[in-house]
């Protein structure tokens, strides 16, 4: 690798925010850029923001109105920093307040599709159009979502883009580099929204584009060299994409300084547990304790029923194995003093929260349930910073296989909780196989990155069939395939017939036991993805 002779963080945005739900796209589109940005509550200290000296500022959107007089608003040092700021939608709405101008209530709500008409020449725009219109000005296909509208300008700025109802669309104060957008040019509907954020940061605030894969990872390689030293590094790995890639980062980092320890579960996906030993113990030469521990789990699960009861006693055998690995790498290697964890940005965005709403907590994200304090293991989180398409990529840069990086998301719990009811060992094979030819079938129809997530679950019910001229008595496994953007909620993935149709056929003749395959058409709410 070429020596880095760049700080990768020193060219840096500041995204302030005021709640919106595209703040995390924001972000993202600045990383994509290939600039490092951080998301901070909008209420953070002035002292803060002087500290972390950013090369520009973005205001985010929000669901407040900048009329009522106790709406968030930018600490004034935004404004005094004398770098570039771009406020979008309530962002554009503070800015404008609180420089002066004046915002009240629309007649007009926005919502949705909107074309632009750029009436004044500005930095901001410049040369990025999507037509012209019978007056020679340019226009943008953006979208919008709005209230509110500034009535009055602040001094200094112009209106520099109107739409029909919104005659204050965009405003600047070219000479500050201020810039105010109603619409959102970091949702993908803004035709050149990509562009414009790309002049925003490249350009206007002279931001070097170093934040890239190539460029994290040897970043990350070199700090953790310098904390961890000639030390010893313990990992949980479940096979995950997270803790896949910090284990493909620390093995680059370190080498054989790195043990992980991977509790097979026997609730896994089908041959999952030698295939995430063949990826890393084999492939790349990870040192990887294997734990087999299928007896205990199915023991400790035996005649539970409640769903909650099964997460439980799950997690806490996770926890007590893991521990008893952790103590056995301790005694026999005295060096091991770090704990590493896979976690990722939003997972610090969202312990940080917002210091007037919400209470200030940080969330307890262990994934391996946290260590006793004998053990006194310091925490290394290679991932902290990175949002999870950027953990996919280091990935794939890393060496790891699309189809491990890109993997759909799999709860801890595992089959524990895609089998109904009580976990029994006659249950686990025909499911892990039914769940595995509904995930072949998707790739091989091309399906799988079209839906966010898809599995089969198994009913222990039995109903009747007819197999060749014999009446049959089996289970029944249902499938599930859902499309969403934050697992919050979701659609049911309308899957063509013909594929369900292939799939339960293969299902019901490659697999004993099973007699009928019925498909889940319930929406997220108020049905969960999971059905436990
Ligand atoms: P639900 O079922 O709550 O699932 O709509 C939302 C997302 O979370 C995953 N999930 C879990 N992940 N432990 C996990 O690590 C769990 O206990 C768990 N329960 C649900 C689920 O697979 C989906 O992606």
């Amino acid at each position: 690798m070429p020596h880095l002779t760049q700080d990768i963080h020193q060219h840096r945005i500041l995204i302030l925010d005021f709640g919106s739900q595209y703040t995390q796209l924001i972000a993202r589109r600045i990383r994509e850029i290939g600039v490092y940005c951080e998301i901070w509550p909008w209420d953070v200290s002035a002292a803060e923001i002087l500290e972390f000296k950013p090369q520009g500022v973005i205001l985010s959107g929000g669901p407040e109105s900048a009329t009522t007089k106790d709406g968030p608003s930018a600490r004034p040092v935004v404004f005094e920093l004398g770098v570039p700021v771009l406020g979008i939608c309530y962002g554009l709405h503070t800015m404008a307040a609180q420089l002066g101008g004046r915002v009240e209530p629309s007649d007009e709500k926005e919502f949705g599709y909107a074309e632009v008409e750029l009436v004044h020449s500005s930095g901001l725009f410049d040369g990025i159009t999507d037509r012209v219109g019978e007056n020679n000005n340019d226009r943008l296909d953006v979208w919008m979502s709005h209230g509110d509208k500034v009535t009055r300008l602040p001094h200094g700025f112009t209106t520099v883009a109107s739409t029909a109802s919104a005659p204050v669309c965009a405003i600047a104060d070219e000479s500050r580099h201020f810039y105010g957008v109603q619409f959102h040019p970091e949702v993908t509907h803004t035709n050149k929204g990509m562009e414009i954020l790309q002049r925003f940061v490249l350009e206007i605030c002279h931001c070097d584009a170093h934040w890239t894969a190539a460029n994290i990872i040897e970043d990350a390689v070199s700090n953790i060299r310098r904390d961890v030293g000639s030390d010893h590094v313990l990992l949980g790995l479940s096979g995950g994409v997270d803790s896949s890639v910090v284990a493909a980062m620390l093995h680059e980092a370190i080498g054989d300084q790195l043990t992980c320890i991977f509790v097979d579960t026997g609730l896994l996906r089908y041959r999952e547990g030698d295939q995430v030993m063949a990826t890393f113990a084999r492939h790349m030469g990870v040192h990887v304790i294997r734990v087999d521990a299928r007896e205990r789990f199915l023991t400790g699960l035996k005649g539970v029923e409640d769903p909650e009861k099964k997460r439980k006693v799950i997690g806490n055998l996770f926890i007590d194995i893991f521990e008893e690995q952790a103590k056995d790498c301790t005694r026999s290697d005295h060096d091991v003093k770090w704990l590493a964890q896979g976690t990722i940005y939003p997972d610090v965005i969202e312990s940080a929260g917002s210091r007037t709403g919400k209470a200030h907590v940080i969330k307890s994200h262990h994934n391996v349930g946290g260590l006793p304090d004998y053990m006194q293991m310091k925490l290394i989180e290679p991932l902290r910073e990175l949002f999870k398409d950027e953990v996919r990529r280091i990935g794939m840069q890393l060496g790891l296989a699309p189809e491990m990086v890109h993997r759909h998301p799999f709860p801890g719990p595992g089959l524990g909780v895609r089998i109904l009811g009580e976990v029994r060992e006659e249950y686990l094979e025909p499911l892990a196989k039914a769940d595995h030819i509904f995930i072949e079938e998707l790739r091989n129809h091309d399906l799988y990155d079209k839906v966010s997530q898809a599995f089969a679950v198994f009913l222990p019910v039995k109903s009747v069939g007819v197999v060749g001229d014999q009446r049959s008595y089996e289970w029944v496994v249902a499938l599930r395939a859902v499309e969403t953007i934050d697992f919050m909620t979701a659609i049911w993935s309308r899957l063509p017939y013909e594929f369900l149709e292939k799939v339960s056929l293969r299902i019901i003749n490659e697999i004993n036991g099973i007699s009928r395959v019925v498909y889940d058409i319930s929406g997220k709410p108020p049905a969960t993805i999971e059905w436990e």
